[in-house]
């Protein structure tokens, strides 16, 4: 029996990886603080999960769903592009749903790269943007990203001869890891790229609706020209604390949403209708739930900076996103101040190296952790540090 050759050079999964070593731990009875996973600890909010309990009892959803969801949750998404950014889409042939946006932006590369193809990459990023190339026997050119360009992926000086094989260009503001926003002026500027180049433009927007201080992010949608190239995708996991219900949708370009459908369609049989249920009660009901999150990680996000401080971590207040990004104390990597955190501190946070190539000497923390737990998290690791 031999694996593909594309597997062989799969890397392991960030945080299947970073399961492991804490569930190891949980079986000898040590206390692990997790500050890894972006996972909302807080539960789905009830007009949701009330939503669903109706929709569950309904056997008309017991049977395959639509294989590009129901018309209702297209509508739904719909609506929601309208009233949160003013922006049209055709819930028929213009938006797709999917089971998470993790799977879309897997399945992306399927439907666009032939083997040898490049895809965009940005050098701190999502693992799946250059995960899914290399499953699909692509390349992945990284596009530099650091504090200097204040994490926008460069673009600018992408050579020749992968431009030539390059088919689609990833990127996602706010993003993840580095809580950086984007400013309109650089989803222009990629849309103008890509159409130059003839690329895929995949915008990744899971964390539009997670944001701080008077800060309302942006869909690349509501650019002009951006439907010409672009798919962008939008995940209720974070905004709802819907991480377990793996429900998101894809919008944007006709021919990318067919696309992607197509290899859907061919893959998986779509998402439990009952689930596309309460996501609609989700986009279309009352807001105040997100707006009650964005309140608690804000309080979050500066109980943690203050912290962290105190310890001598270097931290710039993110506008957007639940994670906090750190320079590493000199003398550790990000892999080695990971480690130790993990070893003396029982604390688990994410080494910014997982993210890609220039996210060595960084570390992400999420704020999906209670605030007394954050604050026992930091106290440990001021011990540890010691
Ligand atoms: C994250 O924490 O970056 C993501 O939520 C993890 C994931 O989607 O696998």
């Amino acid at each position: 029996m031999q694996i593909a050759e594309s597997l062989k050079q799969t890397k392991p999964y960030l945080f299947a990886e970073i399961d492991k070593k804490k569930n190891a731990l949980k079986a000898q009875g040590v206390d692990v603080i997790s500050l890894a996973i972006g996972d909302p600890d807080m539960p789905t909010p009830e007009h949701i999960v009330d939503a669903m309990a109706k929709a569950i009892k309904d056997p008309k959803n017991h049977q395959y769903p639509d294989y590009e969801g129901s018309f209702a949750y297209r509508e739904a998404a719909a609506t929601y592009m309208k009233r949160r950014f003013n922006v049209d889409v055709n819930p028929d042939t213009e938006v797709l749903a999917l089971i998470g946006s993790k799977e879309g932006i897997a399945h992306i590369h399927t439907a666009f790269l032939n083997p040898g193809d490049y895809v965009l990459a940005p050098s701190i990023g999502y693992p799946v943007y250059s995960g899914g190339a290399i499953m699909q026997n692509g390349q992945v050119y990284y596009m530099p990203m650091n504090a200097e360009n204040d994490f926008l992926a460069d673009f600018d000086n992408v050579p020749e001869d992968v431009l030539a094989k390059a088919k689609i260009m990833f990127i996602g503001y706010p993003n993840n890891p580095t809580g950086a926003i984007a400013p309109v002026e650089y989803f222009d500027k990629a849309i103008a790229f890509c159409k130059e180049h003839d690329l895929l433009l995949v915008h990744d927007n899971a964390y539009c609706d997670l944001s701080f201080d008077g800060y309302v992010a942006p869909a690349l949608l509501e650019r002009p020209g951006a439907k010409d190239v672009a798919i962008e995708f939008f995940s209720l996991s974070k905004p709802y604390n819907m991480t377990g219900w793996r429900i998101a949708f894809a919008t944007g370009n006709e021919m990318a949403i067919k696309a992607l459908g197509t290899i859907k369609n061919n893959t998986d049989s779509g998402q439990f209708t009952a689930i596309q249920d309460a996501a609609i009660a989700a986009l279309t009901g009352p807001q105040d739930c997100v707006a009650k999150m964005n309140e608690i990680y804000t309080q979050r996000r500066d109980l943690i900076i203050d912290a962290l401080a105190s310890i001598g971590l270097d931290v710039k207040a993110p506008k957007a996103t639940i994670y906090i990004w750190a320079k590493v104390p000199e003398g550790y990597t990000s892999a080695s101040f990971a480690e130790a955190m993990l070893e003396k501190a029982h604390v688990i946070v994410t080494p910014g190296s997982g993210y890609g190539p220039d996210g060595e000497g960084y570390i992400r923390i999420s704020l999906t952790t209670p605030d007394d737990r954050i604050l026992e998290a930091v106290r440990r690791m001021k011990e540890a540090m010691a």
